[in-house]
């Protein structure tokens, strides 16, 4: 049996996000700057590098692993990463997160893979809010991709992500709302969160989870659910559907509590915690494949993991700022 690991408030850390590029074929504006410097592909975790790192989490207790991004799509050879991860004895979940631009190629590969969920980010279903959104994204091949997703995983494993823009897409959120019950998928509204200089305010777009509930609550009677994912999300039902709604709300609702996840960049960078710069460079144990060395920084990294984090919209200078894609979204 592993023993779990646990961070130094107690909480147990079960699941690990790993990018496995910083690159994308779309650029959110609340994600990346128009123009991105990426990383030399030197710089970049092997698949092998990932594998190792993925078995060495796995080794130490965490059963949940979701590949990000930037876009995980864009590295080739994704479906055999997914495959080699799945086979690791104590893994008990496998999950993707992908912008869907190329889910249609890809669904089947990642579903016989052993893939078990993915969650599609979709932010708009008007084609040129959608392209102002993602600075140049097409919608038709996002909607292809979801179908695809659909056709080979089933509504239950497949979950929509939309971000809340104020006066971009705000309006749009009963609309998003209606295509995910359509679809008897679940979808969850997140909160913008102050990550890097896109080049975008992100104070002005700010579009709260509040907001969201009570424009939706026009439509819909919401229930809230005690069921949780394990995750930031709150619950939500709608009498007779089946799909969840979920809200994300880093500002207005703390979740850090029950906090039970790190990440891994695709630079080998273990961050503990979203909001805080702090972080273990975990390459150098990486590349000389010191799987003990690894362990101590993991212990180590943890063991200093934050109480909690803070976003503060009203401090400009108090943005966080990696960029999302490079953290690993
Ligand atoms: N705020 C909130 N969510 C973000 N994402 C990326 N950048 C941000 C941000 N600044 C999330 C979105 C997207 C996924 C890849 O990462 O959910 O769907
Ligand atoms: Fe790419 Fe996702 Fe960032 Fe958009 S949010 S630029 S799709 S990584």
């Amino acid at each position: 049996m592993n023993n779990p690991l646990h961070d130094g408030f107690g909480r147990k850390i079960n699941y690990l996000r790993l990018s496995v590029t910083d690159r994308c074929d779309l650029r959110c504006t609340y994600c990346m700057s128009e123009k991105m410097d990426f990383l030399p592909r030197d710089q970049i975790l092997s698949l092998e590098e990932c594998m190792l790192i993925a078995r060495t989490f796995v080794g130490l207790g965490v059963d949940k692993i979701r590949l990000t991004g930037g876009e995980p799509l864009v590295r080739r050879g994704l479906p055999g990463l997914v495959a080699r991860i799945r086979e690791l004895d104590g893994l008990r979940e496998l999950a993707l997160t992908s912008n869907g631009s190329q889910l249609a190629q890809y669904s089947v590969a990642l579903a016989q893979a052993g893939l078990s969920r993915i969650n599609i980010s979709l932010d708009s279903l008007d084609p040129a809010v959608y392209r102002r959104i993602t600075r140049g994204g097409e919608l038709d091949r996002v909607l292809a991709g979801i179908d695809a997703a659909l056709a080979a995983f089933g509504s239950a494993r497949v979950k929509l992500n939309t971000v809340m823009l104020q006066g971009v897409n705000h309006q749009e959120l009963p609309s998003l709302l209606r295509f995910a019950l359509e679809r008897r998928v679940d979808i969850s509204f997140i909160e913008q969160m102050p990550m890097g200089e896109t080049g975008f305010s992100h104070a002005s777009s700010f579009y709260s989870s509040s907001d969201a509930q009570a424009q939706l609550m026009q439509r819909h009677q919401l229930i809230p659910s005690l069921e949780s994912s394990g995750g930031p999300a709150r619950y939500w039902r709608i009498p007779g559907c089946e799909s969840r709604v979920g809200f994300i709300s880093p500002h207005t609702h703390n979740f850090c509590s029950s906090c039970n996840r790190v990440r891994v960049s695709a630079r080998g960078e273990l961050f503990t915690c979203l909001g805080s710069e702090g972080m273990a460079d975990l390459m150098p144990a990486v590349r000389a494949g010191d799987e003990a060395g690894l362990h101590d920084l993991i212990r180590q990294a943890l063991a200093a993991k934050p109480q909690e984090h803070r976003f503060d919209l009203s401090q400009p200078k108090n943005t966080i700022m990696r960029f999302m894609s490079r953290t690993g979204g």
